[in-house]
């Protein structure tokens, strides 16, 4: 810390001092202080200059010894002497933390021009689109979007779509069951009952939603998505139903689909059918299973069937996703593979 010496001036008597001594003092302190190059080193001198041990407190304790003349005239010395140096401190403190600053702010700086770095934007999962896809169709055309528990009773899985347990239809889903009361959906036809219970005809709703059954393979999952669809008003018939479902097929597609009806069974519509599409290579694909709404399910929910008709259909999310995308194994669509992912970003 000792490497600034100041010049001695309080090696001599008060009265000894000279005007031109305080002078040379003050000009010799002042080309120290404006020499110091950090606020370190700038502290220290003030320590030195202003502290207790400083030359100017020691002759400073020699006033009081002084005549009226003497206090008067080496007061006046004093006095100058301090405020100039109070003064150079200041400004020299000033300088200092500006120019610090100014180092600060050029050893931060950004350079614009630099490339930035690269951000990988994510996407919507190719389940989600086509979810969004089916639902632009239908809200379009009036329908609403309706939602179930994944956790669902054996009535509304079931009983109230007229399986009632032991019913061989029971064996077309293999249900995991958590108890005899309940189980994990294993299709959206439960949101059917719960909707028409809830509310009143004329009723226009779709369901989107998980659903699982313990299957597994290429074209099947443990758990799946499926979109249900049911329409009820005083008017509703098959031939309205197969209105709906062409345009729907043809819209989602974006193209003229050749459709077939094909008679089939579900114990919750009668009559019941499942829809075909004829691929570009002349094969028949099966996309959906639909029917009229059975006369007891209607019932099971208090609708009088002699007033209301209605149609429901079912499909397997991921079957349109694997036709729209042209994918030949669903598994992929579970696997989180961001390669495959970033395709439908
Ligand atoms: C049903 O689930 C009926 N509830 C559909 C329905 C609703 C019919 C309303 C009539 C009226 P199905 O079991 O066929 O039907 O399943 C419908 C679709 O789900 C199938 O066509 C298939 O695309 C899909 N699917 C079925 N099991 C799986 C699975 N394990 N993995 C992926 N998709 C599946
Ligand atoms: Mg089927």
């Amino acid at each position: 810390m000792n490497t600034i010496t100041i010049p001695n001036l309080a090696s001599e008597q008060l009265t000894k001092l000279t005007e031109q001594d305080f002078t040379q003092f003050g000009e010799r302190v002042l080309e120290l202080i404006a020499n110091t190059h950090d606020e370190k080193s700038l502290s220290e001198l003030r320590a030195l200059l202003q502290g207790k041990k400083s030359p100017i407190s020691a002759l400073s304790k020699q006033m009081g010894s002084l005549d009226a003349d003497g206090k008067k005239r080496y007061g006046a010395y004093l006095h100058e002497l301090r405020t100039r140096i109070g003064s150079a401190f200041d400004e020299q403190n000033d300088k200092l933390a500006k120019l610090a600053l100014h180092a600060k702010l050029a050893s931060e700086q950004i350079d614009i021009s630099l490339p930035a770095r690269h951000i990988t934007q994510g996407g919507l999962h190719p389940i989600t689109l086509t979810t969004e896809r089916m639902k632009q169709f239908f809200v379009q055309a009036g329908f609403s979007v309706a939602t179930g528990p994944e956790v669902e009773s054996d009535y509304y899985n079931f009983e109230a779509l007229n399986i009632p347990s032991h019913h061989p239809a029971r064996a077309m889903h293999d249900t995991f069951y958590f108890d005899a009361h309940y189980l994990l959906r294993t299709h959206t036809s439960s949101v059917q009952i719960r909707t028409m219970e809830n509310s009143e005809p004329p009723l226009r709703i779709i369901c989107p939603g998980r659903v699982y059954r313990c299957d597994s393979d290429q074209t099947h999952s443990p758990m799946f998505h499926q979109m249900e669809g049911l329409m009820i008003s005083k008017s509703s018939s098959f031939a309205e139903l197969k209105g709906v479902i062409h345009e729907f097929l043809n819209a989602f597609f974006g193209k003229e689909l050749t459709v077939r009806f094909r008679p089939s069974f579900f114990p919750f519509t009668e009559p019941s059918a499942e829809v075909d599409i004829l691929s570009d290579t002349g094969k028949w694909l099966e996309v959906l299973g639909c029917g009229m709404v059975h006369p007891q399910v209607l019932r099971n929910c208090g609708i009088d069937p002699e007033q209301y008709t209605g149609f429901a259909f079912g499909l397997g999310i991921e079957r349109f996703a694997m036709l729209y995308y042209g994918i030949d194994d669903l598994r992929v669509f579970f696997q989180n593979d961001v390669r495959f992912l970033k395709q439908f970003a």
